[in-house]
């Protein structure tokens, strides 16, 4: 017997309202930046609190070196300066991305190569980007989207093997997972942001803010010319004779994080391990749920690593085709009528399909910049995986602390709108 779907009228299958319960711990944020406002630390690195929470974070991903930044896209422009990315060069970078990711590499004067995504985990796809070196690729910037790590073992290796940096993304990516270890305590150099609040902030967030990790000493100490204008003990830091010569005012640039910020930063990165446990818990007991039905198939990390939905939430890519043909705007607006909050269908942005990729862009003018003369610009039809993925991918809140029974109702809203999938086609 068909049940009635709630979009005709039935019953909904959720009927628990604001289902997460988890609170920041607004007072302690209060109590640190009232702290640093007493004592007028409302400026400076190097030293303090920003240090400690530098060493902290060292500390718990296990890497040697780890400077704060004023955002995650500035640290990132930092991480491909680290590892010599400059004019004229290509960094290879997944097309389902983000601008903030990759802005550094046109602002260093080298051009952004797309690369496609794995299908089955919507992350950039190892061997897409190595099909696309050149003598010109000096790095390739794999995405660890919604903290679901890419497959590092496969790009460490090709870094190896093809002489390329491999500059990770992880800005979605504090606490996630790799073969047992966290991502910043290993590979070449990573980027997380510090941006947003919690709920819908980066997994640590303090506003703005970024922070880079490396065991390199050679790329620490180019972050540090490139951006680390007088921080503290910054002269006697350098060993690169080069690097020496200079004075504390280094290469001009002051990219270091506001204190304020990195005060709540250090608040959030206290509850970080108990929240990314709690999300992934989460996900694992909801994807059970839903995993056999037909028309949905959840986006799994890959084998070696647990972590996903620490930002921006879980993903599912709609198959029709199991639905009678029944498109994905409808399917979200039946799961919608049944309280249930999927949102979709979509992928964020193509970044090969920008204006600036599809027409080229004189980025300093007279011809000059990495988007001038023999750019050759992209088209519709260039990355067949993430274009075909585009409109197929649906998004679920990642939840810490949701109400008992929320998640059992989220499962039913899948199991009673793909069984009644009938009941949508034709209207
Ligand atoms: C994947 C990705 N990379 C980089 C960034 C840049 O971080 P920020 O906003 O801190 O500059 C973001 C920000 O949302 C992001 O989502």
């Amino acid at each position: 017997m068909s049940e009635k779907l709630a979009i005709h009228g039935g019953p909904k299958a959720v009927t628990i309202a604001a289902p997460e319960q988890w609170q920041r711990p607004v007072e302690e944020e209060k109590k640190a930046v009232v702290e640093l406002v007493e004592q007028g630390f409302l400026s400076g690195s190097g030293t303090g609190m920003p240090k400690e929470f530098e060493d902290e974070f060292a500390r718990f991903v296990g890497a040697k070196f780890c400077l704060t930044v004023s955002q995650g896209s500035s640290g990132l422009m930092s991480a491909l300066y680290a590892v010599g990315v400059g004019p004229g060069d290509e960094v290879i970078v997944p097309t389902a991305g983000y601008l903030g990711s990759y802005c550094g590499v046109l602002h260093l004067g080298a051009r952004p190569v797309f690369c496609d995504i794995d299908p089955k985990t919507l992350l950039t796809d190892p061997k897409d980007a190595e099909r696309r070196i050149t003598p010109r690729t000096r790095a390739i910037l794999p995405i660890h989207l919604c903290g679901r790590v890419a497959d590092m073992d496969a790009f460490l290796d090709i870094g190896q093997r093809r002489g390329v940096a491999i500059v990770e993304d992880a800005a979605h990516a504090h606490g996630s997972d790799w073969d047992g270890k966290r991502i910043g305590g290993f590979g070449d150099i990573q980027g997380f942001s510090l941006q947003g609040i919690d709920l819908g902030g980066k997994p640590v967030s303090g506003g703005e803010g970024g922070i880079v990790t490396t065991n390199n000493r050679e790329y620490y100490e180019r972050q540090l010319i490139y951006c680390h204008l007088h921080r503290e003990g910054i002269v006697k830091e350098l060993t690169n004779p080069l690097y020496k010569e200079l004075d504390s005012e280094v290469l001009g640039l002051k990219w270091r994080a506001h204190p304020l910020a990195l005060a709540l930063a250090r608040v959030a990165q206290k509850s970080l391990p108990y929240r990314n446990g709690r999300r992934i818990e989460n996900r694992i007991k909801l994807f059970d749920a839903i995993r056999r039905l037909p028309g949905i198939q959840p986006v799994e990390p890959y084998a070696k690593s647990r972590a996903d939905g620490l930002y921006g939430g879980l993903k599912l890519i709609y198959k029709p085709e199991e639905l009678g043909g029944l498109p994905a705007a409808k399917f979200v607006a039946a799961m919608k009528a049944e309280g249930a909050p999927v949102s979709g269908p979509g992928i964020g942005h193509l970044e090969h399909l920008r204006t600036i990729f599809t027409k080229g862009f004189d980025l300093w003018g007279r011809g000059r910049g990495p988007l001038g003369k023999d750019f050759k610009p992209y088209k519709r039809g260039d990355f067949p995986v993430a274009e075909g993925l585009a409109q197929r991918v649906l998004t679920i809140p990642s939840y810490i602390e949701p109400k008992d029974g929320f998640l059992d109702q989220f499962a039913e809203a899948f199991r009673k709108v793909t069984a009644n999938y009938g009941a949508l086609l034709g209207a």
